[in-house]
């Protein structure tokens, strides 16, 4: 998810905003103090850690309200800080301040361009230790994973700044004796892009890399749950001299849908990048028809990850534990239907089981944790409801399966499920969370159509030895992405994205900057005549 959970079925406005309102009331506050086991991180550069004001213009900004909202540790619950609470007239004064920008950031060369993001990623990976805390503090997951998201973000902006010298237009024969066609490459204007909290950085830097590179100027939205990475981000572009107007920031939490209506209803935006659920996706669509703007929106998944009976089990165990449980389960790209072949079944749950009970759970910062807590109680209920479902079914819960309460209110133990059935929610549903459910079946036609039962295509994983098979089934699967005899598909050059209710549009790789130009074909009549004498 994202914004919101992922969910494929439309969400009326009504529905959405009672779920924000909910947003403001800290579930978690209630736990006393002496059960906080979590420490707050120490920075670097204590300047990086931003409250209670947004960046919009090149300077530091307050919500015209006063109003702010805070923000919780998952972890411990204990209140991080706040962040300002923009509303509709906040988002257009950085709508207008991206559109001042516009007229003279155009006009740079892509070399100029390309040093800016440059200097920007070489400030992010010299304060990437700091960005890493941040991370960890405001969604959970462990430094490990953090410091691997803050090089995973920084990446976006080191593979743009060399994409952005190279944007190249066509020449293209005419039909027409005398005319020339050739086309180039603009970029699309001011941009509204709305990000996630399940990679604070990484999902903000893959859209901003490319809309800088084509020459772009932007506003984001950072995600309620996870402002402050966002924020540092922004002091990081501020020292690397990215031209006041350029990037704007602007947080929200309760005013999240007015914030993303005045981004889709804007006529000066020209195009909107989404992350997060199908349903709010539709939304999202619906309100930027009245401008007819370009979209590209990367959704929910359900991704099938595949076991054929002649796979490397080790191989594939390995891919099932990083799909699986890369970031508790909380990433769009997570294996959610694991479905394993009879032949190799009771060996895979065994051995995937033995491993997935070595995670050491608990608070991100914490020596040795590999997974930390969900991002908050409303994630826990939907894992737990898919757990007790599964169980009813007929499911056999041979690892983890309950809550842990010892640990936080956001704490689930990682679960894995033999046994599972199509009628179960996890088969339809998207879990977002650490439950592995294994699915047995017996033909690869029968898991193919399986696999591609679904309204979404976003990822899906298999794992085979057999290279007929391995294309076949490659091109057979209804999905954006495949990951062949691995679990982990995510790369700055690679295209991201789905097919069907998972989105369209491409992040990352030379797609991903596409996505913010135009193009424009120019002719010219009369040429390659002969030389007047
Ligand atoms: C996502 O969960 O939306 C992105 C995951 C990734 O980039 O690997």
């Amino acid at each position: 998810m994202a914004i919101l959970l992922r969910t494929a079925a439309p969400v009326s406005r009504a529905a959405l905003r009672r779920r924000f309102q909910t947003f403001t009331i800290p579930q978690i506050q209630s736990r006393p103090a002496s059960t906080m086991p979590h420490s707050v991180p120490k920075l670097n550069d204590p300047s990086l850690f931003k409250t209670d004001v947004a960046y919009v213009n090149g300077e530091w900004v307050k919500a015209k309200s006063g109003k702010t909202f805070e923000v919780f540790d998952p972890s411990s619950g204990k209140l991080i800080g706040t962040a300002p609470e923009m509303d509709a007239e906040d988002t257009k004064k950085a709508i207008d301040a991206a559109a001042a920008a516009f007229p003279s950031f155009r006009t740079t060369t892509g070399r100029e361009r390309s040093k800016m993001l440059r200097k920007w990623y070489d400030l992010m990976v010299e304060n990437s230790e700091d960005i890493a805390r941040l991370i960890t503090w405001e969604n959970g997951k462990p430094l490990a994973d953090a410091k691997g998201e803050a090089t995973y973000a920084a990446n976006f902006f080191e593979w743009f700044s060399e994409e952005a010298p190279r944007i190249y237009g066509d020449t293209i024969p005419a039909s027409i004796p005398g005319n020339r066609i050739v086309t180039i490459k603009e970029p699309v204007g001011v941009c509204g892009l709305i990000t996630p909290w399940n990679f604070p950085a990484a999902m903000i830097t893959r859209k901003i890399g490319p809309a800088l590179a084509a020459g772009c100027t932007v506003v984001a939205k950072s995600p309620g749950e996870t402002p402050f990475t966002s924020l540092a981000l922004a002091e990081l572009a501020h020292r690397a001299g990215i031209p006041k107007g350029v990037v704007n920031i602007v947080s929200a939490l309760k005013n999240t849908l007015d914030v993303g209506e005045v981004l889709t209803t804007s006529p000066i935006v020209k195009k909107v990048s989404f992350t997060g659920s199908t349903g709010v996706g539709k939304l999202l669509m619906k309100q930027s028809s009245s401008t007819l703007k370009k979209l590209s929106f990367e959704l929910g998944g359900n991704a099938p990850f595949i076991v054929f009976d002649d796979a490397d089990l080790d191989t594939a165990v390995a891919g099932a534990i990083t799909s699986k449980f890369r970031s508790s389960g909380q990433t769009c790209v997570c294996a959610n239907r694991l479905l394993i072949q009879s032949g190799i079944y009771d060996s895979f749950a065994e051995k995937f089981a033995a491993k997935v009970a070595e995670f050491k759970v608990g608070g991100g910062y914490e020596e040795g944790i590999t997974h930390g807590p969900l991002i908050h109680d409303r994630a826990i209920s939907k894992v737990d409801a898919h757990v007790r479902d599964a169980e009813k079914k007929g499911g056999k819960v041979i690892q983890g399966g309950q809550k842990m309460p010892e640990l936080g209110e956001n704490f689930f133990q990682p679960t894995v499920i033999t046994g599972m059935t199509t009628d179960m929610a996890l088969s339809s549903e998207e879990t977002f969370g650490p439950v592995a459910g294994l699915f047995k079946f017996d033909t690869e036609d029968e898991v193919v159509k399986i696999a591609n039962n679904t309204e979404v295509g976003l990822a899906g994983y298999f794992f085979s030895r057999d290279i007929q098979r391995i294309y076949r089934v490659a091109e057979a699967l209804e999905v954006g992405m495949v990951g062949v005899n691995t679990g982990l598909i995510s790369d700055a050059g690679a295209p991201f994205g789905g097919v069907k209710e998972s989105g369209f549009g491409r992040e990352g790789s030379k797609y991903g900057v596409g996505e913010y130009q135009t193009i424009k074909m120019i002719t010219y009549g009369g040429m390659g005549q002969p030389l007047q004498k």
